[in-house]
């Protein structure tokens, strides 16, 4: 739109306007007259001949000419009539541009600072995903340095289990040392027959109750084999569990490992807990051993911990369409249904603040898919929990 162009006849009177002026001059010249624009336009009335004729000028611009027939004192008063109105509406006409051309001129400055906005809010949605993933990331990092210090921690705390085995050893260390004593006496007892004859040995036997001497030796003897075997298995299955040594890769059969890892939490369960082996036979596994019986140690932890006082844990594997099931089951207190989705997020826990890190099952769920596996946990709160692991058969990637 353009504010310096000056406005025609055509575009100054128009519509009702244009109607009425028709109806005026037709009263003041009759009907034999014309408004014919600069353009050429017939505006108002009709063709004729040997009309007067006046120019229509608006500030010395010409924009058209009146013609009729009448005498010419009416032809001027009419002329003055449409150049008085043209006036009108040409102030009219600059206002409305005027009007027009502010309006467009907001508009366009409003249009501007949409743009503007629109940039700057692309901008800072740019930022704002970008610090999102940096956020992330911050968080992924930690998190994994977080799992690893877990792991290495765990890992190294075989010590922290010793503790519990060293107390666990030393029950049948008591009472084998103490059968040796007794066993001691007992051959200082028989070493008295040495160099008796006929009637004084009898005598000797009888007074020193060798009968129930050599029999309980025998006993004594037995029961301390029977210790010293609970000794070697008890560390026989510690020495699995830290035979970590976590470099290389192992075939492995996974009942070894549920059995002696099992073994020694039943250790430091303290006789509180039953627990029982369903084992079927598996097909080797290669896996990392260590991580495998952290895992295992991991979950059956849980199991010992959600028991208070007497219970059960079931401990058992299947092989079953080419895949390794192994699992651990328990009747404690259960996983309430709100809590378990979130029990492998890390650092989720319920235990009393620093007894629990709340990794164990995320470091789990990690190693079980680390050897291509995978873990699901079910729960019936009040009556058990189940931990089931599956692995393909002969082991991860
Ligand atoms: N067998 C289970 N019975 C009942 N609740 C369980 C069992 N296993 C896990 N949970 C719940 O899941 C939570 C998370 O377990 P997770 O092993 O990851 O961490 P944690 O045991 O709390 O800590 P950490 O393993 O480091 O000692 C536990 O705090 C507990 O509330
Ligand atoms: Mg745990």
């Amino acid at each position: 739109m353009s504010f310096d162009r000056e406005a025609d006849l055509s575009e100054l009177l128009s519509g009702e306007g244009l109607e009425s002026l028709g109806k005026s001059l037709a009263g003041l010249l009759g009907e034999d007259y014309a408004l014919v624009s600069s353009k050429g336009e017939w505006l108002l009335g009709r063709a004729g001949e040997g009309r007067k004729s006046i120019s229509i000028r608006l500030e010395l611009e010409p924009l058209g000419h009146l013609e009729a027939s009448c005498d010419e004192a009416r032809l001027r008063g009419a002329a003055g009539l449409v150049t008085a109105l043209l006036k009108e509406a040409r102030r009219y006409h600059m206002a409305s541009e005027l009007h027009l051309e502010a309006v467009h001129a907001d508009y366009e400055a409003l249009q501007e600072k949409h743009h503007s906005l629109l940039k700057s809010e692309e901008k800072y949605r740019k930022l704002a995903a970008e610090l999102d993933l940096r956020v992330k990331e911050q968080v992924r990092t930690i998190e994994t340095a977080q799992r690893q210090l877990y792991q290495a921690e765990k890992l190294a705390s075989v010590g922290q289990l010793a503790a519990g085995v060293a107390h666990e050893i030393n029950n049948p260390l008591g009472f084998v040392r103490s059968n040796l004593a007794t066993a001691g006496s007992y051959l200082k007892d028989l070493k008295g027959l040495s160099g008796l004859e006929g009637a004084s040995v009898s005598s000797y036997w009888k007074a020193n109750g060798l009968d129930f001497v050599l029999e309980d030796f025998a006993q004594l003897l037995e029961e301390s084999v029977t210790g010293v075997d609970r000794v070697a298995r008890i560390v026989s299955n510690l020495k699995d569990f830290s035979s970590v040594d976590g470099s290389g890769k192992k075939s492995v059969d996974l009942c070894e490992n549920l059995r002696s890892v099992g073994e020694l939490v039943s250790g430091q369960a303290g006789g509180r807990i039953e627990f029982e082996y369903d084992l079927s036979p598996l097909p080797p596994f290669s896996c990392f051993p260590g991580h495998i019986n952290q895992m295992l140690l991991n979950i059956l932890m849980n199991a010992v911990q959600s028991i208070e006082g007497g219970g059960r844990i079931r401990i058992f594997s299947r092989f079953e369409s080419g895949e390794i099931l192994i699992g651990i089951a328990d009747d404690g207190c259960g996983i309430p249904d709100e809590a378990i989705s979130r029990v492998f997020d890390p650092f989720y826990t319920t235990r009393v603040v620093g007894s629990g890190t709340g990794l164990g099952l995320t470091v789990s769920r990690d190693i079980a898919t680390a050897h291509g596996g995978s873990i699901g946990i079910e729960s019936a709160p009040g009556r058990g929990t189940e931990v089931r692991i599956r692995f393909p058969a002969g082991g991860g990637k």
